[in-house]
């Protein structure tokens, strides 16, 4: 057999020989700027305020639930069709189609979990200049302005959002290309357009003003007009680097703009390496959403990485709104401001000559195919965006118990006997993890749902001998599967014929891991359920129940494809690659998450890691940042690329703990645990060309403050299983900026450098190289906050420097809450089932605070049944009680409450506890 280099090349050496230069820094020439990118600069170049579109009034249809009305440009005359629902919740959904598209376009499937629901829509007026709605029960307008076509959503007197008033609106109807179609009559398309003009003069009673237009042809036969219009490079065909995208459907471009006045923050669009605010793109590129394979990615710029989520929230002190473009095909998002630029100082000037011209955000969004199908999602609070978009695609996935634990990972764990010693390592240094993890040299030669015979020869083996410590292990299995004869997965997928097409119509090939290798269809729903069959016990040979699953480089990465990824006219059935390429990854965790469940019968709830997301990724597991780099700022960009990934819906999210690249300093990597023990996924993960770093082979110092990191992670599990219980139930975010919690307090519009964990716990991680100290912003002016560590008191709002040494992670406890932990450190979640719990009762200025405690088996979908213990916990006039939250749930388990420490109480003489009808006096210390 050929060696893995022979058979990968160049490509493989290309990967290495950069790993090993030690030089950081993507080769932005692999990736394409907006200007690069036809359908982007051709709608970038659209100029405001001249939008060629108008509303035809009279084509005005409004059902109890659903507006339509036809828009036409007036330099084509092509028609479009717009659709507006009001739905429920404080949602409007805009849909803009062509009337008559050529061939149907791209209209997003299975991210939405239903149709959503709508509400009334009813007219409010109407006159030659516009029609007025008004929107569901809330006091909002809808303005509907006919020429230009604008949208504007009013409450009250204030204009919460607009669509197309910069006139930016773009639609490229689909249409012939003229080098193979000229445009004299011909029969055929003569009687197609003889019946067109039938159908327009009986069922349209035509309006005198739009008569002409009217009867013109729709877009597919609009070629004499088309002829006129200006045909740019790129719209048939485009070539990047050595690759020539045909574009058999030609240009197929949407784009909207969308004002949002008042509004100076705008946070979302994950997946990008930069500040939690988003910046203005004007005087560069905009933010791309393309899932791309990008080697050594750089910080701070706005170029795409490996998940794209449409959404965009935006937020002032007075409310929270989103935006959610339903557009998997590659977007480009442009951001301006009208205070972008402007110093304090200038704002200041501005309020107190009363002249300030109202800030204002808007935004522009351009996908290159599809269809706009927005959802406006009104607010007005955090929350209720949060619901919102939960009410859309669904909420987090609840997660395994085990899998908010520690995960041990590295590239790679060499064989059995390197499985065994490491995990016989934390045992040694008395550090706990749930997770040992196997990357793609586990198989037998990267053909996935394999082992290597010589050095995973007994998987079973190793898989017990882990079970026994209640353990677990996670696997990767990637979507590129080698094209190889000999090898069943492959021949499976090609002779049910689910491998994606070139464009030519053959299985598509293109080079991963294994070299040659093919991409299942995962669109597909017959494949995902094949898919989903091979990780049945019978099927995955060697896997046992505490084996998990790792989906890697499923944007998907092909080494030898353009921009490192499909080549766009590649199809799925009659669907271009185009169209859904942000959709792939999605699929793939989709399809795996899927097997997990199926292969225990429905019972047990899946752990599916995932490299590439798109919207509604987050019901199916958890995401990590990828081939992050073992350096300071690599450490600080995972809160921000975190928080940006929860505001979305995608909670469960890490980075790789110490760097993926790159060796990290002693320092770096103890900050980086203890960065990584309050982030939702904690695993550490580095690259095959990286010296061993386990936890221990620093130093004991070292090792000892990795441990203490680490089991703290494991004494607030009870806290992060119910940060996620609720995560599951609203979509509301597990780790939350600041600004989510104190929504009017602009001083926390902005922070990247702490986080909260639900609402009770902020967390001001040391991600500065040699710092002494950190200054950490305590929110809230009702607000105290205590030191998890000392106990100490202190007032919101203030900036407060803490010093701190190589063992300090600045977390703080909210005054008011009740946070239940576990102090019982054992080898993994699992041995610390049945331990007890020490709740912690933080005091808030009137003396009281409150809290909840989940709890059931931790890994199955009994919770669906109801088997579950969920209580709330309150304390009052110097008495602490405990409610059933739900009280036809119910669950029984070993665990208890065996101690209470009260944070911010006055010395009690005497304690006492009422259960069962009986009083006991309890001990107590100060
Ligand atoms: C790329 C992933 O991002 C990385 O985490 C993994 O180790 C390698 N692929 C090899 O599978």
């Amino acid at each position: 057999m050929a060696t893995f280099t022979e058979r990968m090349g160049p490509v493989l050496l290309f990967w290495l020989g950069l790993c090993l230069s030690g030089t950081w820094a993507v080769d932005k020439g692999n990736f394409k700027t907006c200007d690069q990118s036809a359908f982007c600069k051709r709608q970038r170049a659209i100029t405001p305020g001249e939008s060629p579109y108008r509303a035809l009034l009279e084509t005005m249809e409004l059902t109890n639930t659903k507006l339509t009305l036809q828009l036409i440009n007036d330099n084509n005359k092509v028609r479009l069709l717009l659709e507006l629902y009001r739905l429920q919740g404080n949602i409007t959904r805009v849909k803009i189609n062509e009337l008559k598209p050529l061939k149907p376009r791209y209209e997003v499937p299975d991210v939405l979990i239903r149709e959503p629901p709508t509400e009334p829509l009813s007219l409010l007026s109407q006159d030659e200049n516009g029609v007025v709605l008004s929107l569901g029960a809330e006091s909002q307008r809808v303005i509907v302005s006919a020429r230009p076509f604008r949208l504007d959503i009013v409450e009250g007197r204030d204009v919460l959002m607009s669509l197309n008033s910069r006139g930016l609106l773009g639609f490229e109807h689909l249409r012939m290309r003229k080098d193979t179609f000229s445009y004299k009559v011909t029969s055929t398309v003569a009687s197609v357009w003889d019946n067109i003009k039938r159908v327009f003069s009986s069922s349209q009673a035509d309006p005198e003003a739009d008569n002409k237009e009217a009867t013109d042809p729709p877009s597919q036969v609009e070629t004499t007009k088309e002829e006129e219009e200006k045909v740019e490079d790129g719209m048939w065909e485009e070539t990047f680097k050595s690759h020539t995208d045909s574009k058999p459907n030609g240009p197929s471009a949407v784009s909207l703009d969308f004002s949002l006045p008042g509004v100076e923050h705008v946070y979302g669009i994950p997946e990008h390496a930069d500040t939690l605010k988003l910046k203005t793109t004007d005087s560069g590129d905009p933010y791309r959403l393309y899932n791309l394979d990008v080697f050594q990615y750089e910080l701070y710029n706005p170029m795409a990485l490996y998940g794209s989520v449409p959404v965009m929230l935006a937020h002032n002190a007075q409310r929270t709104t989103g935006i959610f473009w339903l557009n998997a095909a590659e977007t480009w998002v442009d951001i301006s401001s009208n205070t972008a630029g402007k110093t304090v100082f200038g704002k200041m000037l501005d309020y107190v000559q009363g002249s300030s011209e109202t800030p204002q955000t808007d935004v522009r969004w351009i996908s290159e195919s599809g269809i706009i199908d927005v959802f406006l999602m009104l607010g007005p609070t955090p929350r209720e965006v949060f619901s919102q978009y939960a009410s859309l695609t669904g909420t987090q996935a609840f997660p395994p118990l085990a899998s908010l634990g520690y995960h041990q990972c590295r590239w790679n764990y060499n064989d059995q006997e390197d499985v065994r010693a490491v995990d016989a390592g934390f045992d040694e240094h008395d550090i706990p993890y749930d997770f040992i993890w196997l990357d793609i040299e586990h198989t037998d030669g990267k053909r996935y749902f394999t082992w290597d015979p010589h050095k995973f020869a007994s998987p079973k083996e190793m898989l017990q001998g882990l079970m026994d410590k209640k353990r677990k292990m996670v696997a990767i299995v990637d979507p590129h599967i080698k094209v190889d004869t000999n090898y069943k997965i492959h021949n499976e997928i090609r002779s049910r014929g689910f491998y994606i097409k070139n464009k030519d119509g053959a299985d598509y090939e293109g080079w991963c891991w294994p070299g040659s290798a093919g991409y299942p269809d995962f669109t597909r729903p017959d494949m995902r359920a094949w898919w989903a069959g091979q990780f049945a016990y019978d099927q995955y040979e060697g896997s046992m129940e505490n084996l998990y699953t790792w989906n890697d480089m499923n944007e998907p990465s092909v080494f030898n494809g353009p921009e490192v990824t499909m080549h766009k006219d590649a199809l799925h059935g009659s669907w271009e690659h185009r169209d859904m390429h942000n959709l792939y990854g999605f699929y793939v965790q989709m399809a795996t998450a899927q097997g997990l469940i199926e292969r225990s019968g429905g019972v047990e709830r899946p752990f599916v890691l995932t490299r590439a997301v798109f919207a509604g990724s987050q019901r199916l597991g958890a995401v990590w940042t990828g081939d992050n780099a073992a350096e300071w700022d690599h450490l600080k960009i995972s809160i921000p690329m975190c928080l940006s990934l929860g505001l979305v819906g995608i909670s469960f999210c890490g980075a790789d703990v110490g760097g993926f690249f790159k060796s990290p300093s002693s320092e770096l990597l103890v900050r980086w645990y203890q960065t990584g023990a309050y982030q939702p996924f904690f695993r550490a993960h580095a690259h095959l060309d990286t010296p061993r770093r386990e936890p221990w082979l620093f130093g004991p110092e070292n090792t000892a403050l990795i441990r203490e990191a680490v089991r703290q992670r494991y004494t607030f599990l009870p806290y992060w299983y119910q940060l996620f219980y609720h995560a599951y139930q609203t979509g509301e975010p597990v780790m939350r900026p600041l600004w989510v919690e104190y929504p009017q307090d602009p001083a926390t519009f902005a922070l990247d450098d702490e986080f909260l964990l639900g609402r009770d716990l902020l967390v001001h991680p040391v991600t500065e190289e040699g710092a002494r100290g950190v200054t950490a912003y305590l929110p809230g002016k009702d607000e105290v906050w205590f030191d998890i560590h000392t106990f100490q008191k202190h007032n919101g709002v203030q900036n407060l420097y803490i010093p701190v040494t190589m063992s300090s992670i600045p977390v703080f406890q909210r005054g008011g809450s009740i946070i239940p932990r576990k102090l019982r450190v054992r080898r993994s979640s699992a041995c610390m089932e049945d331990d007890p719990y020490t709740l912690y009762v933080a005091l808030d200025n009137r003396r009281t605070a409150e809290g909840e405690l989940y709890i059931d088996d931790g890994h199955t979908f009994n919770f669906e049944k109801r088997e579950f213990i969920h209580r709330k916990f309150s304390f009052t006039n110097n008495v602490l009680s405990s409610v059933n939250l739900e009280p036809d749930a119910q669950f029984t388990t070993k665990s208890w409450v065996e101690r209470i420490i009260i944070l911010g109480a006055s010395k009690p003489s005497k304690i006492t506890l009422r259960t069962a009808g009986k009083l006991l006096v309890l001990l107590f210390t100060i």
